[in-house]
């Protein structure tokens, strides 16, 4: 069954032109099927890179939106329309346009998990993996905005010494992730690596040995000699930790971190969204022209290659 759904995804992306792109968090068939599976700073990378006609993204709505502000001649397609990020909803373009208006010199980062309009209104994007370099690249006496994720935001100020005001927002998923989970996973398994992603409360993190993005979760357990690791993020992840270190157990720190919108994605509506180019995620242009400023910048802090 589901390798007649396979055949179907492949025959129909080839005549298509395009490709699929994936999310750590997405479903396990999904990564595997994906021609890039990645973080969300890979996936950027990805969508501007490939010649393909049409992106099939794999994911929720902001990372879409992304690759249609870096992909504009591209058809970008969301295979469920629904797939929103709650958190990107936390911050409203008007909301910070408000934030803007009562800290005028400020700098504006806003994460990648937001939408088009508020990174149009924001001066740098950055992802949780890049996050610390891309405000210690700006200049010291200006102070910084950081929307809208504030447990992120916490950890950039943490690393960078900077003051920074954050928004309140915040991932519905990592924070189910409680300090009690993690002392309990750490007494059951006191050998284990524990990895975070930045967006897990402050607490959490405390008890954490390495707070890392999802790909660089993947990096950092593909090149340890660790043999057990505790996952404190979206358990999505844990397919893909596992392939690649088969001979290691990977432990989620709670059951309950699973993002509902990200699981929306399936075989059948990949299906659909290649047969019926459905759904197709448009930014008016004038939103786009100004949104893709801000994730510019954003790459040209990254080190050469
Ligand atoms: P990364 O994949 O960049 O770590 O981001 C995780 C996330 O929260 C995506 O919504």
């Amino acid at each position: 069954m589901i390798a007649r759904l396979l055949d179907k995804i492949k025959t129909l992306k080839d005549s298509r032109k395009a490709v699929i792109l994936a999310h750590n968090y997405q479903p396990g068939e999904i990564q595997d099927l994906a021609d890039f599976c990645g973080d969300s700073l890979g996936l950027s990378i990805k969508a501007a890179e490939t010649d393909a006609e049409v992106i099939v993204f794999c994911g929720v709505q902001f990372m879409a939106e992304t690759a249609a502000i870096l992909s504009p001649h591209k058809r970008v397609l969301l295979p469920d329309k629904y797939a929103g990020c709650p958190l990107a909803d936390m911050i409203t373009a008007e909301q910070l346009r408000g934030l803007k208006r009562d800290h005028p010199d400020a700098l504006v980062v806003c994460y990648v998990n937001s939408t088009a309009e508020v990174k149009a209104e924001s001066d740098y994007c950055c992802t949780s993996s890049n996050a610390v370099e891309v405000v210690n690249s700006l200049p010291t006496e200006r102070p910084i905005l950081f929307v809208p994720d504030r447990h992120l935001g916490q950890f950039v100020s943490n690393e960078t010494g900077r003051d920074i005001v954050l928004w309140p927002g915040y991932c519905r998923t990592h924070v189910t992730i409680t300090k009690e989970d993690m002392i309990a996973a750490r007494e059951k398994y006191p050998d284990a690596i524990v990895m975070a992603h930045p967006e897990c409360t402050e607490p959490v993190k405390e008890l954490s040995d390495e707070l890392l993005s999802t790909g660089q979760m993947l990096k950092f357990a593909a090149e340890s000699d660790a043999t057990r690791f505790i996952v404190a993020t979206e358990v999505g992840i844990i397919h893909t930790l596992k392939k690649q270190r088969p001979d290691a157990q990977f432990i989620a720190a709670s059951d309950r971190a699973v993002c509902p919108n990200m699981k929306k994605i399936t075989l059948d509506k990949i299906i659909a969204s290649l047969e019926d180019m459905i759904y197709e995620v448009i930014v008016p242009e004038e939103t786009r022209v100004r949104a893709r400023k801000s994730l510019d910048r954003m790459v040209e802090t990254l080190p050469a290659k």
